[in-house]
C-alpha cells in the first residue's frame, strides 16, 4: 500500500500542482511542501508559480492572498475552516470608521486581515517589511491595523506615533515574559528570537525581533549556537532540520500553537488534490481593490 506521503506526490504530479506551506505548518505537512516560508515569501512565490494548481497549507487570509494575486490560478486550501483570528478582530466597516476619524491618515495593513480589509488600505506589509513599508509613506500619519503589537513595534522603530487599532494574535499572546526569562537564566549564552506579534514585555526581552523567514535565515547566518524562540512552534521544525549543530529552545511550547495553523493535515492536501477542494476565489470588485494594497508593498521589498 502507499503512503499517504506517495499519494499525494503523484496526485501532485497528475494535478499539475505545487504545495506551499507556512513555517508554522505541521512538521509532516511542512516535509512534503514545495516550498516553505514566511507570508511575504509565500505571497511572492505563489505569484511567481508556472504551475496551474497551488495547494496552499496556511491560513485563510494567506491563500485569499494568492487568490488575488493570480486570479487565473486554481488555489486550493486543504481545510476553508483554517481562519485567522487576529485578521477576523477588523472589519471593512470599522476600518472606514476609523479612516472617517482620521481622514488625513496613510492606512497600512497587515496581510493577517480580509480581502475587504485590503481593499480598504492603501498598502500592505508582513512582519518581514512593515518597517521598510511604513518607512516609505514618509511623513505622514499612519494608521496600522490590525495587529498593535506589529504596529507598536515599527511605530517604535521609526520614532513616530501611529493610530494602532487594538487587534492582537492570540497564540503569541499566550507566549510569557516571565517564561521567556527563565529560559535566559537557563541558556545564558542564547540569542532571544522573538516575533514582532509577541506583546511588548515579551518584545524587551529579545535580542532579534523577526519574521519566521527572518528567524531562518537569521540562526543560519549566525556564529551562535543556541536560540530561545518566541513564536509559534511550528517554525522549529525548519529551524532544527536546517541547522543540524544548533539548538533551539522554543518558549511555551505547550500554549504557543495555532489551532488554526494545525487544522491542515496530509488527508485533507491528500482529499484536496482528489476532489479539487476548497477553491479560494475572491469576487472580482474586491480583489481589484485590493489588489494594488498588495502589490504596492511587493514593489518595496
Ligand atoms: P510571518 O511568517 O510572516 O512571520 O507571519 C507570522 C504569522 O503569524 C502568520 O500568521
Ligand atoms: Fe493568526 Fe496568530 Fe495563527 Fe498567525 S499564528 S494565523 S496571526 S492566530
Amino acid at each position: 500500500m502507499k503512503s499517504i506521503e506517495e499519494q499525494i506526490q503523484e496526485l501532485k504530479a497528475q494535478r499539475g500542482a505545487v504545495i506551499l506551506a507556512h513555517n508554522y505548518q505541521l512538521d509532516e505537512v511542512q516535509a512534503i511542501a514545495d516550498f516553505t516560508g514566511d507570508s511575504l515569501e509565500l505571497s511572492r512565490k505563489a505569484a511567481q508559480m508556472t504551475e496551474e494548481v497551488i495547494v496552499f497549507c496556511g491560513v485563510h487570509f494567506m491563500a485569499e492572498t494568492a487568490a488575488i494575486l493570480s486570479p487565473e490560478k486554481t488555489i486550493l486550501i486543504p481545510d476553508p475552516n483554517a481562519g485567522c483570528p487576529m485578521a477576523d478582530m477588523v472589519t471593512a466597516e470599522q476600518l472606514r470608521a476609523l479612516k472617517a476619524k482620521h481622514p488625513g491618515a496613510k492606512v497600512v495593513c497587515y496581510v493577517n486581515s480580509s480581502a475587504e480589509v485590503k481593499a480598504e488600505s492603501d498598502i500592505c506589509c508582513t512582519s518581514s517589511n512593515a518597517v521598510k513599508v511604513c518607512e516609505s509613506l514618509g511623513d505622514v500619519q499612519i494608521l496600522f491595523v490590525p495587529d498593535r503589537n506589529l504596529g507598536a513595534f515599527v511605530a517604535e522603530k521609526l520614532g513616530k506615533e501611529f493610530v494602532l487599532y487594538n487587534g492582537f494574535c492570540p497564540t503569541h499572546e499566550r507566549i510569557r515574559d516571565v517564561d521567556v526569562k527563565a529560559m535566559k537564566e537557563k541558556y545564558p549564552e542564547a540569542v532571544v528570537m522573538a516575533h514582532p506579534e509577541c506583546s511588548r514585555p515579551v518584545r524587551e526581552l529579545a535580542d532579534e525581533l523577526l519574521s519566521t523567514g527572518q528567524m531562518c535565515h537569521y540562526a543560519k547566518a549566525s556564529e551562535k549556537k543556541e536560540f530561545i524562540v518566541a513564536t509559534e512552534l511550528g517554525i522549529n521544525y525548519r529551524l532544527r532540520t536546517e541547522n543540524p549543530g544548533k539548538s533551539f529552545y522554543p518558549v511555551n511550547p505547550d500554549r504557543a500553537v495555532c489551532p488554526n495553523m494545525k487544522k491542515i493535515t496530509l488527508e485533507k492536501i491528500l482529499w484536496s488534490l482528489q476532489d479539487m477542494k476548497e477553491r479560494v476565489t475572491v469576487e472580482p470588485d474586491i480583489a481589484a481593490r485590493a489588489v494594488g494594497s498588495i502589490q504596492r508593498m511587493l514593489e518595496i521589498v
